[in-house]
């Protein structure tokens, strides 16, 4: 069984395998922790993430998938960057597309042999997804994901506020 934490933190600072980006489509990064991964990581990942783009079709990403690229000066070996769905009303295929990001990030930790992988609270800022739902979406498609290389999931929140939330879901979770 994955361990899983939920704490209020930075996620640039985590020593893990693998951080999660809430990026955009555009993959070159922006605000929020987007743009506190990127500042962290220098212009290494800038460049890196630059070089990923030309090689995907139109030059961008797809919401909901996941893109790896190395970590710049940052202390974790992976950023794994997925632009997340901007909610409407949770009628637009908001829910599948968040879980998309949480599995898709799964599975590159999977294919690189991570043993700790750390998210962010994916499209709960900018994107506006309510919360209480996006940690629900989010802690059962952790809870369902197949793990075998990853030991330990990071759920790091931005502030106490976030983290109860979390934890309120999850613990609804253990007792269904
Ligand atoms: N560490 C951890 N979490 C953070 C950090 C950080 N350093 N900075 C911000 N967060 C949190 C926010 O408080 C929020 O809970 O990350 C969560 C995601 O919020 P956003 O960063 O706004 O991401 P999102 O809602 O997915 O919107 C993505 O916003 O920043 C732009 O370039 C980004 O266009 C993209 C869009």
């Amino acid at each position: 069984m994955v361990e899983v934490e939920i704490i209020t933190g930075d996620i640039t600072t985590l020593k893990v395998d693998a951080i999660v980006n809430a990026a955009n489509c555009g993959l070159l990064g922006g605000g929020g922790v987007d743009g506190a991964i990127h500042a962290a990581a220098g212009k290494a990942l800038f460049d890196e993430c630059w070089q990923l783009v030309q090689g995907l079709p139109n030059g961008r990403g797809e919401t909901g998938q996941a893109y790896a690229t190395g970590a710049g000066r940052l202390p974790c070996r992976f950023v794994f960057h997925t632009p997340g769905p901007v909610y409407v009303d949770g009628h637009h295929g908001e829910a599948k597309l968040l879980a998309a990001c949480y599995a898709n990030s799964l599975r590159l930790a999977e294919e690189r042999q991570c043993k700790s992988i750390a998210f962010p609270c994916i499209s709960t800022g900018v994107y506006g997804y309510p919360k209480a739902e996006a940690a629900t979406v989010a802690c059962t498609t952790v809870m369902q994901f197949p793990c075998h290389a990853v030991e330990k999931v990071i759920f790091c929140c931005f502030s106490q506020g976030d983290t109860a939330i979390v934890k309120r879901a999850w613990e609804a979770l253990q007792t269904k």
